[in-house]
């Protein structure tokens, strides 16, 4: 049957890789399936910025630029975006790392969400621990969420060969992706959050999405579980991992 959340043994398959491998305490009702992380980013960014119906506008805090232009046109309305520059450590006469600027972060009552790629797409920066356990303590404090992109890499094996850990918080939002591993044209999308924010998604799904959700059933081997145990030996790239337009397991 069709579920505006995702595919659900997919969905389960995700939450159990990340309890067991990662100890995240996450189950399905914390994670939910997108067409793409891009349409994520878009949903999240209107539920948390944007003009509300008390008259107050609130900003998405993008704390380090240069950030992924990809989010630049996400916003429904202007003014949507607040953004900080880094600050620059040149570590050798040819090499840098950027940091964020905690000191002059832009926070306001207008801030209704951070947001930070890790690792950043243009710069390949990638933010260290204690710079994502600052952030996260920041939002915290506002009671506002923190939505890490990573669309390429933690907790996803082999993308990232810098030494950090993947993260998880309770009022985070972590949104990845299958694009960057091989498979761009599944285009799939999967929010790690709180489940009031996955029932949220969920409900924009149902009306955004419909049949593009049934393609997402075909990764793995055929109910996504596959994917998220791969066996020794199993190619990424194998028609066993990616069979669009009909599988004989799924739900529906
Ligand atoms: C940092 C970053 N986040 C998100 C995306 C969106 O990826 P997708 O919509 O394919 O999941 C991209 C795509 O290039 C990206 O570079």
């Amino acid at each position: 049957m069709y579920d505006p959340q995702g595919e659900k043994s997919f969905v389960k398959a995700m939450a159990r890789l990340l309890r067991e491998r990662l100890g995240w305490p996450v189950g399905p009702e914390h994670i939910a399936l997108t067409n793409g992380s891009q349409s994520a980013f878009f949903m999240l960014f209107n539920m948390f910025a944007g003009d509300f119906d008390d008259g107050t506008r609130r900003r998405i805090l993008l704390p380090m630029t240069p950030e992924y232009i990809g989010y630049a046109d996400a916003g429904l309305s202007e003014d949507f975006f607040v953004s900080a520059k880094p600050v620059i450590d040149e570590l050798t006469p040819h090499t840098f790392k950027y940091r964020v600027d905690f000191a002059a972060l832009p926070l306001d009552d207008s801030i209704g969400a951070l947001c930070v790629s890790r690792p950043t797409n243009p710069t390949g920066n990638v933010l260290t621990d204690e710079e994502m356990r600052h952030l996260s303590e920041i939002a915290r404090e506002r009671d506002i969420p923190l939505i890490l992109d990573g669309a390429y890499g933690l907790p996803f094996p082999s993308l990232v060969y810098t030494d950090v850990k993947p993260f998880w918080d309770d009022h985070l939002i972590l949104c990845l992706s299958l694009s960057k591993f091989g498979l761009p044209a599944a285009r799939t999308g999967i929010v790690v959050a709180h489940p009031d924010i996955i029932r949220a998604i969920a409900s924009i799904n149902a009306i955004i999405e419909s049949r593009a959700r049934e393609f997402r059933g075909h990764v793995g081997d055929g109910d996504g579980r596959q994917w998220a145990n791969p066996q020794p030996g199993a190619s990424r790239s194998s028609d066993r991992f990616i069979r669009p337009g009909h599988s004989e397991h799924s739900d529906s």
